[in-house]
């Protein structure tokens, strides 16, 4: 018979050098499981004398017991070293700063919007809301547009089955406002207008502001300085210059298309202006008589002026934005610029 407490000191040897309680199982298994090396003394124990039956079978016994003990305390050392490990693992650095909450940003054409509101505000406009679904009187007929006009077809207009039609510029609100205040009226209208178009320059949907000032004398001077001034604001250029080209809106005689120097390169040429120094930025003129009328004002009593300028375009130029799809494609990297 092998000596069990060699075998007991093998064991212990063994124990030393474990790191898990898998291991621990396993050293178990092989001296107490059912094949063990101590299971096995004690059953060897039947074949032999009686004589020495007793005395070998205390030792072995005593040999099992001195195993447990070590087996049960060693189960407790790596329980603790596994809970201190764990807990070095999660322990947390109350001094660390808090995690923060990532702050939300305007959209460019929001701040842009908002921005616009700002400035015609500080010189006593009121900002107005018209509906998108608009009826072809305001869209069209209320602003000039004759039943069969081409103008009709400049707008490509996405139609409703029900008569409704997606408005294709801010202008309708003009002739909602009008009918609810009385001139000397102040307005923006900043809005959403849509038109069947889509390209490199074009989203279906994009953005402008109205601008309507009605009142008893008003003018074509007026009109030049008051644009003339909100451009030179909203792109903080002192020397920003502009200049009105003869233009044609059914809802506005004269009209005119107003350009300013470019606010890239100043007036020099570069790419941004195609190399002549202007930039278009708005269709404007003087309400038109009909309209003044639809609207229900008095053409032989007030005047008035109105202008519409594309939002996209002037947060482009503002921004340095070269493309316009970049707006509508909510590309994080693009709007966390905008923080
Ligand atoms: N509604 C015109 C457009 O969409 C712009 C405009 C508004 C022109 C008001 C003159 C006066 O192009």
């Amino acid at each position: 018979m092998r000596n069990p407490d060699d075998i007991l000191l093998e064991a212990l040897q063994q124990l030393e050098n474990i790191g898990s309680l898998a291991e621990l199982d396993q050293v178990k298994a092989r001296y107490l499981g059912k094949n063990g090396a101590l299971t096995e003394l004690l059953k060897g124990l039947g074949k032999m004398p009686s004589e020495t039956r007793r005395e070998a079978g205390g030792r072995i016994n005593q040999a099992k017991e001195k195993l447990e003990l070590a087996l049960k305390a060693a189960k407790e050392a790596i329980r603790e070293a596994q809970l201190q490990a764990q807990l070095a693992r999660e322990s947390l650095d109350v001094t660390l700063p808090g995690r923060r909450i990532g702050r939300g940003g305007r959209h460019p054409i929001s701040r842009t919007q908002e921005r616009i509101e700002n400035l015609f505000g500080s010189i006593g406009f009121d900002v107005a809301d018209g509906p998108e679904l608009e009826t072809d009187f305001y869209n069209f007929t209320a602003l000039n547009f004759p039943p069969d006009h081409p103008a009709r077809t400049m707008h490509d207009t996405f139609y409703l089955e029900d008569g409704y039609l997606l408005r294709t510029h801010t202008s309708p609100v003009q002739v909602r406002y009008m009918e609810n205040h009385q001139p000397p009226l102040k307005v923006i209208a900043p809005g959403k207008a849509y038109r069947c178009d889509s390209d490199l320059t074009h989203s279906p949907m994009f953005h402008q502001v109205e601008g309507l000032w009605v009142d008893e004398r008003i003018n074509f001077a007026e009109l030049k300085g008051v644009l003339t001034d909100f451009m030179r604001r909203f792109f903080e250029q002192d020397n920003l210059r502009s200049r009105f080209r003869p233009s044609f809106f059914p809802f506005t005689e004269p009209s005119a298309e107003m350009d300013i120097s470019c606010v890239a390169c100043g007036g020099k040429g570069c790419r941004v202006c195609s190399h002549t120094g202007w930039l278009e930025i708005l269709g404007c003129g003087m309400v038109h008589p009909h309209v003044l009328r639809s609207a229900g004002a008095d053409p032989e009593q007030v005047l008035g002026f109105a202008f519409g300028m594309g939002i996209e375009r002037l947060a482009m130029l503002r921004y340095g934005v070269n493309d316009l799809r970049l707006f509508f494609e909510n590309d994080l990297r693009f709007l966390q610029q905008f923080h």
